[in-house]
């Protein structure tokens, strides 16, 4: 596994200034990721804006005998990197040129790097990071991902389906993957379809655009690069708890994403409703497990398939990392 590699000085821009990151933090995502490409041998992975590392951690967790490379444009989050995770994967700072010549990539992942946030107008997003800047990175993703290969994602402000490469993807869609993220979504124009508010509890998602807001805009994050690609593709994810082992329910709750919010406020907004169920094992030796489903109970456009239930909240095993 290569270390850092000295690339020459970047002609990339920075996009998304904030650097924050968590272990696991894509789980779900990466899961249905992982059932998408378990055909495949010799899989190549790109962590699009790594941070300080915790995503490669992820990755390596996820997929034990992957090639991982991973980059970012913030040279202090790659000392952190190299120092923390330099082990586990190539890491090295984003040009163009370095991630064409280290893949072609069977996966490549820019969960929370092709955006702005926090959000301030879409004027000044639209500024920072141009529509036509969204398109060129797509565009390079798509030139160095293979054929097959998946684009994974979170928090894009705008619409993979509205770049000139939409065409070339097909989605995949889960039960496990229920949002797309929590930022602002825009029109190539700059302007809003989704609008997003940072409650107290959380992120609500407010519809700016009801000519061209979409349920799927909402959910939609991770796409396969296949020619001729129209249609979606469904990859559900079954219960992960042990079958084995009895469990005894310990707590169910529910709540939705508006609670927080004051019925004035809650105009047109996108309520989704989790519910969660703990579960502790009857036996010694099984796992306690959390259960987690959640829906949309309102929203004043069409669109009902976004549902999605998620059992099974399982560490997978930290032994698979080094010493
Ligand atoms: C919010 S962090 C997300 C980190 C990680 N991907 C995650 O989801 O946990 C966004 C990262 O994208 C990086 N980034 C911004 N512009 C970039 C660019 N042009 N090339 C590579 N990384 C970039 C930032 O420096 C930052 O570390």
């Amino acid at each position: 596994m290569p270390g850092l590699e000295t690339s020459p000085a970047p002609a990339m821009e920075r996009i998304q200034r904030n650097i924050a990151t968590t272990f696991l933090r894509e789980r779900n995502i990466l899961d249905v990721a992982a059932i998408a490409l378990r055909d495949r041998s010799d899989i190549r992975i790109l962590s699009f804006g790594c941070s300080i590392g915790d995503e490669l951690a992820t990755l390596r967790v996820l997929f034990p005998q992957a090639e991982i490379h991973g980059c970012d444009i913030d040279e202090e989050a790659l000392v952190r990197a190299r120092d923390s995770v330099g082990h586990l994967a190539g890491v090295f700072l984003s040009d163009e040129a370095e991630i064409l010549r280290r893949g072609p990539y069977d996966l490549i992942c820019a969960f929370s790097s092709l955006c702005i946030h926090p959000f301030r107008s879409e004027e000044e997003t639209a500024r920072i990071f141009p529509f036509t800047r969204f398109e060129s990175m797509i565009g390079l993703f798509h030139d160095c991902l293979r054929d097959g290969g998946i684009l994974a994602t979170r928090n894009m402000n705008y619409l993979l389906a509205d770049t000139r490469h939409g065409p070339a993807f097909s989605t995949v869609r889960s039960n496990a993957i229920v949002r797309s993220g929590f930022v602002p979504i825009l029109r190539p124009d700059g302007g809003l379809i989704f609008n997003a508010l940072h409650a107290p509890a959380g992120p609500v998602h407010f519809i700016q655009d009801s000519g061209t807001a979409r349920d799927a805009m909402l959910a939609d994050c991770l796409f396969r690069k296949r020619a001729g690609a129209d249609a979606h593709i469904d990859l559900n994810l079954g219960a992960l708890a042990d079958p084995e082992v009895t469990h005894i329910e310990t707590a169910a709750w529910q709540r939705s994403n508006l609670d927080t919010l004051a019925p004035a406020r809650r105009m047109g907004a996108v309520e989704f409703v989790t519910g969660f169920r703990a579960f502790t094992p009857r036996e010694p030796g099984g796992m306690t497990y959390l259960e987690q489903t959640m829906r949309r109970r309102s929203i004043d456009r069409p669109g009902k398939w976004l549902e999605a239930s998620r059992a099974g909240f399982h560490l997978p095993a930290l032994a698979l990392l080094p010493d």
